[in-house]
């Protein structure tokens, strides 16, 4: 990668609601020095946002998804690109592309599994070839999940003296009172509606990507039931976080020879369960009817997401249960507000990690473990993100 860019980082989508908060955590935590600029297609509102920090020395960038040039523009002069402009499907190609392109690292908070898999059929290559980093699923999803199973396969391998070298099976189970915002809802009904294209995607992806020889690892599909590790109800949650830690674990020898890992909700009773799994069953088959799925978008203005008092009331746990050659360990991570406050908290961090961080030499489309592992969780440790061992035998 270049050094001569005269910025570290530009912002994309600092108007809307996630990229506000990400704009006044870096203003509130960036280094000393730090060259960052903030992006947007609005000057005013740029300036509105600018103003609001306080931060008279961060430079405005006029950029439009829908204006090539002016994204070649931003990112031949940053070393890295923080976009928030989703949702991703409609509105992220023509940045991954001029990231790839120009060799700049590249971090988004992207859920949506047919965006991640078309990114890497289209750019992967490219990217490679530029030096690249384009690592997406930067906030919620999919960063505890991603480096809470780095975490405990670290912490599982110095349980056992040493590397991993049976079978590890892990699940991850999140609890969480939050909200979402209008962004996130818009995103999501988008991705709900396309299952087909979903799935044609993670078939080209598949026919693409090199698997590691003599490894495996894989995304089990998980069923309701009651845990006796946890003492929890499980609800399969069909997010992109076990894709993005299956990705991980076929990339990182330490997640040992095979792997798999499933991914759930946890409720404490079976009412909650039952209710969880018929809500989204429902809302998957109402994304399929067009009137419907206009009618729920018209519910859930974008630009707009939960207040600060709601955001600090909300909190998440992720536990993970790994067993390997007869060692078992339970970890945990936690935090506050998983969709925005810690969301912000963790793409600008990762952004700083790629700028500033001595890091594994990576290049192409890389999970946050694969190019950020230790690197990026001492940052969120620092942060207030917690990532602890409960209990090991
Ligand atoms: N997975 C996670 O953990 C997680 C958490 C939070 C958010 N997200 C995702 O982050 C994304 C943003 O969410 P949000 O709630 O912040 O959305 P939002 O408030 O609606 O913000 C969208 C941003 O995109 C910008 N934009 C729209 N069209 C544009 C264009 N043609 N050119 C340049 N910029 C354009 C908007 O700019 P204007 O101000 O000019 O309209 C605004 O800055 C969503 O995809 C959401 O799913 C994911």
């Amino acid at each position: 990668m270049t050094t001569s860019r005269d910025l570290d980082i530009v912002l994309f989508g600092a108007t809307g609601f996630t990229g506000g908060l990400v704009a006044e955590y870096l203003a509130e935590h960036a280094p000393q020095g730090l060259r960052w600029a903030l992006a947007g297609r609005s000057l005013s509102r740029l300036e509105a946002v600018r103003d609001s920090l306080g931060s008279a020395d961060v430079e405005l960038i006029q950029a439009d998804v829908n204006d090539s040039a002016s994204l070649v523009a931003l990112a031949a002069r940053s070393r890295v690109v923080i976009t928030t402009v989703g949702p991703y499907l409609e509105f992220g190609e023509p940045l991954v592309k001029a990231c790839a392109e120009a060799g700049t690292d590249y971090v988004d908070l992207t859920g949506e599994p047919e965006f991640v898999d078309r990114m890497f059929v289209k750019y992967d290559e490219t990217a490679r070839a530029n030096g690249a980093r384009i690592v997406h699923a930067c906030g919620f999803d999919s960063i505890p999940h991603d480096l809470g199973a780095f975490y405990t396969v670290r912490e599982l391998a110095a349980s056992a003296g040493g590397a991993i070298t049976a079978p590890l099976t892990m699940k991850g189970v999140v609890r969480s009172n939050a909200t979402f915002s209008g962004g996130t809802f818009h995103s999501a009904l988008g991705q709900m509606s396309r299952p087909k294209e979903m799935a044609a995607a993670s078939r080209e992806r598949r026919a693409l990507e090199e698997r590691p020889a003599g490894r495996r690892s894989r995304a089990a599909k998980p069923s309701v039931g009651r845990d006796s590790d946890l003492g929890y109800w499980l609800l399969p949650l069909p997010t992109i976080d076990p894709f993005i830690v299956a990705r991980s674990g076929q990339a990182l020898e330490a997640y040992g020879p095979a792997f798999t890992y499933s991914h759930f909700a946890g409720t404490k009773t079976l009412r909650y369960a039952v209710g969880g799994a018929v809500g989204v069953g429902a809302l998957a088959l109402a994304m399929q009817v067009p009137p419907l799925r206009a009618k729920l978008g018209e519910r859930v203005k974008q630009g707009t997401g939960p207040s600060e008092g709601r955001r600090e009331k909300s909190w998440f746990t992720v536990d993970f249960v790994a067993e390997t050659g007869g060692r078992k360990i339970h970890t945990q991570v936690s935090g506050g507000d998983p969709g925005y406050t810690e969301t912000a908290k963790m793409l600008a961090e990762s952004a700083l990690c790629l700028a500033f961080d001595t890091l594994p030499e990576t290049s192409g489309s890389v999970t946050t473990a694969v190019a950020m592992g230790d690197a990026l969780l001492a940052r969120l440790q620092d942060a207030g993100i917690r990532f602890e061992v409960v209990e090991a035998s």
